[in-house]
């Protein structure tokens, strides 16, 4: 294991990224972790990410020095790589100098020249590298010298003579660090020689003993919404334990068109999975009557998802005659380590909770088997279980569906419009080609009327907005710039085929300040 401490850098998420795809598993731990928790870790390396701070700010976060005495089985020295930050706040606990430049560095530098050293094999000794910070060093620590510089600064990287510590200060994490890629792999499977054996296979072979061992005898719940994590979660649970698994499956009428099918020819007669499908349409629709507030919306839909399925649950109980001692949860790595990651010496440490999912308190154990996982590797695993591509692609979908979709109060045949609508939008994205360049696309249903004219008619009908954002991870986005003829033919398309809605409109704001849905 690679461990990363965090000193709460945007784009610590993409070291782990980068060093997972270097085929070596690594884990994320605030910078605040006890040193004593991280040497227990046996960490093949130690990587320092980049932060928002000073490290001469009033409750900067510091590196213990006892970290870069650390050792491995053999006795061998662990080595170190600290980025941006990172590097600054090593070098200050190793007695180098930090200080303040006149002005911030952000954006492309060249890297020009570099010493022979195994950080950069490979790399050209001219490459673009991405530099995002207001302080830099000014004195390296004893022992340090510099292995490559910029035009801007000559101590662009860093290591000791003798140890293998190393710093930069640009983020090779980035994707505009050319060679950035490069150089983690080479810091991992070089410096660290760790062992690049972390592949999905080795995921799934490892996860599947755990789980059995886990599991034992007792049996497993797993609410399937057919979205991609808990699909995925449903086959790799299925494959561990077979029919000790029960899938249910709630329809709470605010699905996308097709859903409540397909997702059962998948998993019922595909994976011959025991797939509970419920039909609670009615029981949604109508405690949602009336309501137009998207809080209030959220909530009573959560309600009713609880009450549907502990209702299932009892049910299964009665027919195993015990009851099922775990609940499995998709939940994914990012949503683990923004419960945990270090937001500065003021931020209170948010506690996790699935979105749209189920409570601690209905008394089950949980059971995460992608925990460790982004989205990408979540994919994988899905496509080496066999998952269809169609849900392995498929876009974020939120737990309230369709209701946070239809603005104002909520009528069945309102949400029968608003899939017709969203089907030709999402079909006419597939035909195009440019479905997998969005982050998520939808229809939104208008509490507006419109006059048109169709044929020889005057119509008055509602209006229908189309939303495509790009986005990597839903918390900014950017509204997607379609071709005007794929705008045009999914606008035509609707208007002529679904009755009821005469006027298309796209949505060209991007988050922030609007955000993705519309509620
Ligand atoms: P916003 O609208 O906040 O959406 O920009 C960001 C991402 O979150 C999804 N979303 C939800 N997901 N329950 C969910 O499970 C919700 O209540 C909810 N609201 C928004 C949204 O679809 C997007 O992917």
């Amino acid at each position: 294991t690679i461990v990363i401490l965090d000193f709460g850098s945007q784009t610590t998420q993409l070291i782990a990224r980068r060093v997972r795809e270097a085929g070596v598993y690594c884990e994320i731990h605030p910078c605040t972790i006890a040193p004593e928790a991280v040497v227990e870790m046996n960490p093949t390396g130690l990587i320092l990410s980049g932060g928002p701070m000073s490290v001469y700010d009033e409750g900067a976060p510091q590196v213990d020095p006892s970290l870069f005495e650390m050792t491995g089985e053999a006795g061998e020295p662990v080595p170190v790589l600290g980025i941006c930050y990172g590097l600054q706040a090593m070098a200050t606990a190793l007695g180098g100098k930090v200080e303040a430049s006149d002005r911030r560095e952000f954006g492309h530098a060249d890297l020009v020249g570099h010493a022979e050293t195994p950080l950069f094999a490979g790399i050209p000794t001219h490459t673009r590298v991405w530099m995002s910070h207001g302080d830099h060093l000014t004195k390296v620590p004893e022992g340090f010298r510099a292995i490559a510089a910029t035009d801007n600064a000559p101590l662009a990287a860093v290591a000791h003579e003798s140890r293998p510590l190393f710093g930069v200060q640009f983020h090779p994490e980035v994707v505009h660090t050319d060679d950035g890629a490069r150089l983690l792999q080479n810091f991992a499977l070089a410096v660290c020689s760790a062992r690049g054996d972390w592949t999905t296979e080795s995921f799934i072979d490892e996860k599947i003993r755990e789980i059995r061992e886990t599991v034992g005898d007792h049996h497993v719940v797993l609410g399937l919404s057919g979205g991609v994590d808990s699909s995925v979660a449903a086959a790799l649970l299925h494959k561990a334990i077979g029919d000790q698994l029960t899938c249910i499956f709630v329809d709470n009428g605010l699905l996308r068109a097709g859903e409540f099918e397909q997702v059962q020819t998948t998993f019922r007669d595909g994976f011959h999975i025991d797939l509970r499908a419920v039909d609670a349409s009615e029981l949604f629709l109508s405690r949602l009557a009336d309501v137009a507030d998207p809080e209030e919306k959220r909530k009573i839909i959560g309600a009713a998802f609880i009450d549907v399925f502990t209702e299932e649950t009892h049910k299964l109980e009665e027919e195993l005659g015990h009851r099922p001692k775990f609940l499995a949860q998709g939940t994914l790595y990012p949503d683990v380590i923004e419960s945990v990651s270090f937001k500065g010496p003021s931020a209170t440490i948010k506690s996790h909770h699935n979105v749209g999912g189920l409570p601690e308190k209905l008394g089950f154990e949980l059971l995460e088997p992608f925990r460790e996982l982004f989205k990408d590797e979540v994919r994988e695993v899905g496509t080496e279980l066999g998952v269809p591509d169609a849900i392995i692609r498929r876009h974020p979908f939120p737990g309230p569906g369709l209701a946070v979709r239809i603005l104002g109060p909520i009528t069945r045949a309102d949400a029968d419009l608003l899939r017709q609508a969203d089907t030709i939008w999402l079909d006419e994205l597939e035909t195009s080609g440019t479905y997998d360049d969005v982050w998520q696309a939808f229809a939104v249903l208008l509490p507006v009327k419109s006059v048109g004219v169709m044929g020889d008619y005057r119509t008055y009908e509602q209006a229908v907005c189309l939303r495509a954002v790009t986005s990597t991870d839903g918390m900014t986005a950017d509204w997607a710039k379609l071709p005007y003829e794929v705008l045009g033919r999914a606008s035509n398309r609707i208007i002529n085929e679904v009755r009821g809605i005469n006027r298309v409109a796209y949505d060209v704001s991007s988050k922030p300040p609007a955000t993705i849905e519309w509620e």
